[in-house]
């Protein structure tokens, strides 16, 4: 299976997924940043698609028509999202659909969105998380493929809660990529139950 990750920060899930040895095809980011340099360190192809607007004139559609036919062109099978800044049309899961994975820094269905870490610090929880799930329309949902636990310590600040969660991300990502690419598919079974 070709795969592409899509990134938009630092990029050290990127970074996890190739020093794992994970063939990497094709590396998408939305805008300048670190993913681009380790994409390079690592000799994988980058492809910059650069987002014009990150105000309401956004032509979100438009965008992930660009990323849609990048991906084509590229023959992916797989799409991993790791910290992806970008939220894509709906229209990308008609090809992709299924095939299409995300990270999330929470444990799902808890504390969707952006700043996650943040609010499951507002709000006080003792344990949170972080959740690999295949990527659907609806925005930070989609069947779990893997979750972990981090417990909260009374001195965390966002940034220390989000590196421990982080560490386990990698970690959760390059083993569930390992055992998707060994079996072909992202769906554990391809068999019908037996009833
Ligand atoms: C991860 O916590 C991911 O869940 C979130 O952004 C972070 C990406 O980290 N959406 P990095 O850029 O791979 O270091």
């Amino acid at each position: 299976m070709r795969l592409a990750v899509l990134a938009s920060g630092s990029g050290s899930i990127l970074e996890a997924i190739l020093n794992a040895g994970i063939p990497v095809s094709l590396v998408l980011v939305d805008r300048d940043c670190a993913a681009t340099d380790i994409a390079a360190d690592h000799g994988a192809e980058a492809r910059l698609l650069d987002r014009a607007s990150f105000g309401a004139d956004f032509d979100r559609a438009g965008y992930t028509d660009l990323v849609t036919a990048a991906l084509t062109e590229a023959e992916i099978d797989l799409v991993a999202m790791a910290g992806f800044g970008t939220i894509l049309a709906p229209s990308i899961y008609e090809p992709f659909g299924g095939r299409i994975l995300n990270t999330h820094p929470a444990l799902l269905p808890s504390f969707k969105g952006w700043h996650a870490v943040r609010d499951a610090l507002a709000y006080g929880v003792k344990v949170t998380g972080c959740t690999l799930h295949v990527a659907t329309a609806e925005v930070d949902d989609g069947p779990i493929l893997a979750q972990e636990a981090v417990v909260v310590e009374p001195d965390d600040t966002e940034a220390s809660l989000h590196e421990r969660i982080k560490a386990v991300e990698r970690r959760i990502y390059v083993e569930t990529l390992r055992s998707i690419l060994a079996r072909g598919s992202v769906a554990e079974t391809t068999e019908e139950p037996v009833t």
